[in-house]
């Protein structure tokens, strides 16, 4: 298989982070650099919507109803996503391919934490699809486990800036419920919160999965990203997408994805979101 050449440029902020949070880290205690790490995030989280939000206002006169649709789902749900604008909207962008193009089959999810590229999926869904697509959204709803030996090369886990122990990434089973069925008034029928580890709760819902029209990989890990893989690609219906979050920046996802494309000797055009992650069409 050729080896996949990709990189993304990182974004201006992206790179500042880089360059001062290693120095930071290197000289404050622990509890003192998560806390003020967690501070930075959340008000570099406000910038990014906000900023979002006046780049669309700006342009507001131009955009076609798609497009403002699309931006105003990005603005609502940017505070319960980690994968900020270009996630949600490769999300809205994939899953309005697959009602346009009658693509049959589920939406799937692996990795959720607070639900909001999922919801992106669900809600363009709502709004363009024909009928009301199960969703399966998998994730512990206890945040991240421990990473293994295959995620990581020399010492370190990926080159993303933000510290990932075991637990982060929280978003517990009643917050996306919350979110959901409460604030989106998604269908419980069909939009299907599956809670556990992917070791367990994938054999056991893989039967109940017979096509999938979007299979979402955010599980950052080597494992996280292996088991859905390889238990899901082969009910990916044709012209349906493979997304994963983590491909460039957690380094045990991209051996998961390599692997796995080698062994099935199938080799895909890879696309990127622009910010770490990448899909590719069946
Ligand atoms: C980066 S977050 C997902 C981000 C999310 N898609 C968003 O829109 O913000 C990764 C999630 O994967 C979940 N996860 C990772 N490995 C898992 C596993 N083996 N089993 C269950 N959940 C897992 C974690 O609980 C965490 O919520």
């Amino acid at each position: 298989m050729k080896k996949l050449e990709l990189n993304y440029k990182p974004s201006l902020e992206a790179k500042f982070a880089k360059l001062i949070l290693p120095v930071l880290k290197k000289f404050l205690p622990d509890n003192i650099y998560i806390i003020l790490y967690n501070n930075l995030y959340f008000f570099y989280r406000l910038y990014i919507r906000y900023g979002y939000f006046f780049k669309t206002l700006l342009i507001y006169s131009l955009l076609s109803r798609k497009q403002r649709n699309k931006r105003s789902f990005v603005f609502k749900l940017l505070p319960f996503t980690l994968g900020g604008p270009k996630a949600l909207e490769n999300a809205f962008d994939l899953t309005i391919y697959i009602e346009e193009n009658n693509i049959i089959g589920d939406i799937v999810e692996c990795g959720v934490a607070q639900g909001g590229t999922a919801s992106m999926m669900a809600l363009v869904n709502k709004k363009y699809g024909k009928s009301d697509r199960r969703k399966w959204f998998f994730d512990s709803y206890e945040g991240l486990p421990q990473p293994t030996k295959e995620d990581y090369i020399k010492g370190k886990t990926g080159s993303f800036i933000r510290p990932l122990p075991k637990g982060s990434c929280l978003g517990t089973l009643e917050e996306v419920s919350d979110l959901m069925f409460g604030l989106l008034n998604l269908n419980k029928k069909t939009t299907l919160l599956i809670k556990g580890w992917f070791q367990d709760t994938v054999p056991q819902v893989k039967d109940d999965i017979k096509n999938i029209a979007i299979l979402r990989l955010d599980g950052d890990w080597y494992e996280s990203t292996k088991i859905p893989l390889e238990a899901f690609y082969d009910s990916i219906s044709s012209k349906g997408f493979i997304i994963v979050d983590d491909y460039l920046t957690c380094y045990g996802s991209k051996k998961a994805v390599d692997e796995f494309l080698q062994k099935k000797e199938i080799n895909p055009q890879i696309k990127l979101d622009g910010r770490g992650g990448i899909w590719f069409q069946k």
